[in-house]
This record gives C-alpha cells, structure tokens and sequence, in this order.
C-alpha cells in the first residue's frame, strides 16, 4: 500500500483519545489525503473520509461487521453478539424486526409520549430554580422509552435506570472509570430486562402485541428459532438505550437555540419545514457518534489502495458531516442549507449511511428525529426560560460529549398561550 500516505506513528490510539472527533480530519489534512494507513488499537487500519469513502464502506459485499467492534464496545455500548455485528440474511432479518418497531406510527407515538412526559417533568421543576436539561431528558427518554416499549417502570427506579443507560453510551470512547461503569451498567440492565423478557414468555407479564418488548421475546430469527433470553434482553436494550440518547441531542438542540437566537425566533413564527431543517442541522453540526468500522469482506483495490481481507476499515462520520466539499462553511450552524439538500444516503450520516433495510444504517433516525422535534417545540412554545451564565464548552477530546454544564436553565414558567 504504497499509494496512500502511512501514518508512522507506533500506535495511534493515544491521539486518538487525545484528538476525539478531530483524529480524522487533523490527518486529512496533514496528508491531503482522503485515505491513509495507520496503526491503531493493536492493528493496523485503513481510514477514510468522504461521500465516496462512504458509499464503499456500505457496500455489503466488500466489507463485514462481524470482528470489527473491539470486545469493550461490545461489553458496554453494543451488547455481545448483537444486531451490530451481524452480516448477511441473518442480518436483513433481524433488522426488519427493528425496522417494524420505527413507522411512522411509532414515531408519532413516540413524539406524543415525549410531550407528555416532558409536560410530567415541568410541574416538578417549579420548585426548583435551576434544572440541569441533559439530566432532565434522559429521566424523561427514559419514562417515555419505557412505556412505549412497554417494559414496566416503576417511579423510584427511573432515576437509577436512566443513568445506567446512558452510562453504557458514555463509555464508548472512554478508557478507565467510565468504561468499568458502563459494563457494571450494561450486566444490570441485562439482568433486568432478561428477567422481564422471560415473565413475558411465562405469560407472568402481560404486554401489548406490537410493542418491542412483546417483539423481541417472540421473534423467530432466519430459520425459525426464537432467540435466547439474554440476546433478545440485549435487542430490546438497542431500543431502549438509544431513545434515552437522543437526550444528547435534545441538549445541543437547546444550546443551539441559545447561541443562535435567531433560529428561536424562526421556530416560534414559521411551520414544520423550519423546525425540520433544524433538527437535521443539529444532527450535522454537533459532535455524537464519530466514528464506524468495518473489516474488508473480499480483497479489493480502490483509490490506488490495497483492501486486504480482514483489514479494519475506520470510516469518519463526524468529518463527513463537516466536509467542506460537501457543505459550504461546515463550521457554520445554517438550518436553511438543507434546502438544497437532495436527501443522499452517503452525505450526511450522524447515524449512518446506506439504506437502513439492507446495510447497519441506524433504524432509530425517524424515532431520533420526531423525539428532538417534540422536545424542541416544548421548549420554544411551551415555557419561558432564562439560561445563567455556565460552562456552556463542548470538549472536543471526550466521545461522547456534550455542553460541560449539562445546559442549565432556570426561572422555568409555563407560556401562557400555548400554540
Ligand atoms: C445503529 C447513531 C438513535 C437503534 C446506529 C449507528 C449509528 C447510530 C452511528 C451505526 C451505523 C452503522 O453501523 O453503520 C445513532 C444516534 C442516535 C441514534 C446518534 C441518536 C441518539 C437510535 C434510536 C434507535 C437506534 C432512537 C432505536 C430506537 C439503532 C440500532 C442500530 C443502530 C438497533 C444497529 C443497526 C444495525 O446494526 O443494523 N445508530 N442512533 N438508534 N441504531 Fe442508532
């Protein structure tokens, strides 16, 4: 692989830790190359950026998942053995089970839910003078999650259960600490959801035909085996643990309303194309999931470059969403550029690329939008707020991150006249 620049550096993971979401990029442009060689976490990688990089990296008869996600990712973000890491029909299969739990139907329902309980949530912060939001929406994903997925929730455990879920998220990038609370995390909410998921098959709960709990316990995979209670409590943990995580989003969103609040305005006066582009801008503009990996399937050669079976592949989604060849002035936060956005597969991908059916692309993106629009429309036309003054600084070297201060507001009060 003489063809494209090689990163000499022993092993790169330390930078990688150091450099976050810029590890990508910095190298990119080191290089000025949208491809480069380079040793990190024991091996060596091929890594890329870019739409065409992109369109390479999903097609499935050149790259496989299975061995491609390190075992503690695995054992705190993914769950072992899980949808993530499968290929091929086995795959297809399970992912129309996820894909059946996401219509438009759901979404609605799930949007409905999110008002709600945000709704719950407001009474509740009338005494207090300041409220940490980031905190507030993951107990408050974490009700509506639960009861539309219909896993039972009891008042007192919601705080406890919300925070192991997002325990197992933030320990994606981390080493030390984080990592060891995201696996103690990740073998409770096991325990806890295999429990329910076996009541379920004893008929000792009831639960509502087409909800993802009663789904993921009676699912037959391709050759009409149901799975184990413990894959199908860690299925049901991919539903679950990532609608307490558009938490993260629902944070960057209220800052964005902060720093720009020019775009409140907007919000507050034009209809639903507004509040869309809005979302999806704050899907491209703040930092979530950096980035995917692969291992080459077949042997092939693309760019000049040499894929050697078995290779991992490092795909950079955070760049790809900021590449400014793709977006004028990435760095901007600009709402009406998706406008001129042609809805490509390949472009911007905060939750993946590709089509969904076929590939690893997130189900969940229809879900994650709905969600942030119904929070986003609760804080512009439901309450009033003041934001004090905070440690608003988004650290670019920790995955996941968010707003150090978690974004507070205060003085909340109900709007008087609600749209
Ligand atoms: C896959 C991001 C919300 C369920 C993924 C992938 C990303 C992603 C980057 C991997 C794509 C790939 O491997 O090529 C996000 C982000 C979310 C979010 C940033 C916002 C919080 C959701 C929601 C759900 C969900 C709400 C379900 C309710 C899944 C599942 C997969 C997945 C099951 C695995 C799909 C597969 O391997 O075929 N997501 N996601 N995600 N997501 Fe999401």
């Amino acid at each position: 692989n003489h063809a494209i620049p090689h990163d000499r550096s022993l092993d790169n993971s330390i930078a990688l830790m150091r450099e976050g979401y810029h590890f990508m990029q910095n190298r990119v442009n080191k290089y000025h190359s949208t491809i480069f060689a380079a040793r990190l976490l024991g091996e060596k990688v091929i890594c890329m950026t870019g739409k065409e990089a992109a369109e390479i990296f999903y097609d499935t008869n050149r790259f496989k998942r299975k061995g491609a996600t390190p075992k503690r990712i695995q054992k705190t973000l993914f769950g072992e053995n899980a949808i993530q890491l499968m290929d091929g029909l086995a795959h297809t299969h399970r992912k129309k089970l996820f894909m059946s739990l996401m219509t438009p139907k759901h979404q609605a329902e799930l949007a409905a839910l999110t008002k709600t309980h945000w709704e719950m949530a407001r009474k509740n912060w009338e005494e207090s003078k300041q409220v940490i939001l980031f905190d507030e929406a993951k107990l408050v994903l974490c009700r509506t999650a639960c009861k539309w997925a219909g896993v039972p929730l009891k008042e007192t455990e919601v705080k406890e259960r919300a925070e192991d879920f997002n325990a197992m998220i933030d320990a994606f990038g981390a080493v030390g600490p984080r990592h060891w609370k995201g696996r103690r995390a990740r073998t409770r909410a096991e325990h806890w959801i295999q429990s329910m998921i076996e009541d379920v098959r004893a008929n000792k709960i009831e639960v509502q035909k087409g909800t993802a709990m009663y789904e993921m316990a009676f699912y037959k995979d391709e050759i009409g085996q149901p799975l184990s209670s413990l894959i199908a409590a860690i299925e049901l943990i991919n539903v679950l643990r990532p609608i307490v995580a558009i938490s993260t989003f629902i944070t960057f969103a209220a800052l964005a309303l902060h720093n720009y609040p020019i775009c409140k305005e907007k919000l507050f006066e034009s209809d639903d194309a507004y509040l869309d582009m809005f979302v999806q801008e704050v899907r491209r503009f703040y930092p979530f999931a950096p980035i995917l990996g692969a291992r080459v399937k077949n042997n092939f050669i693309w760019n000049n470059c040499n894929f050697e079976e078995g290779t991992l592949v490092l795909l950079d989604v955070y760049g790809i969403n900021h590449d400014p060849t793709l977006w004028d002035k990435p760095n901007d936060f600009h709402p009406e550029r998706f406008k001129q956005w042609k809805g490509n597969l390949f472009d911007f991908i905060p939750q993946g690329g590709g089509a969904p059916e076929t590939g690893h692309r997130c189900p969940g993106e229809g879900i994650t939008i709905e969600v942030i629009k119904a929070s986003v429309q609760f804080l512009v036309h439901h309450i009033t707020y003041q934001v004090p003054t905070q440690n608003l600084h988004i650290p670019m070297n920790r995955m996941p991150t968010f707003p150090e201060s978690g974004f507070i507001i205060e003085n909340v009060k109900e709007k008087t006249s609600i749209r």
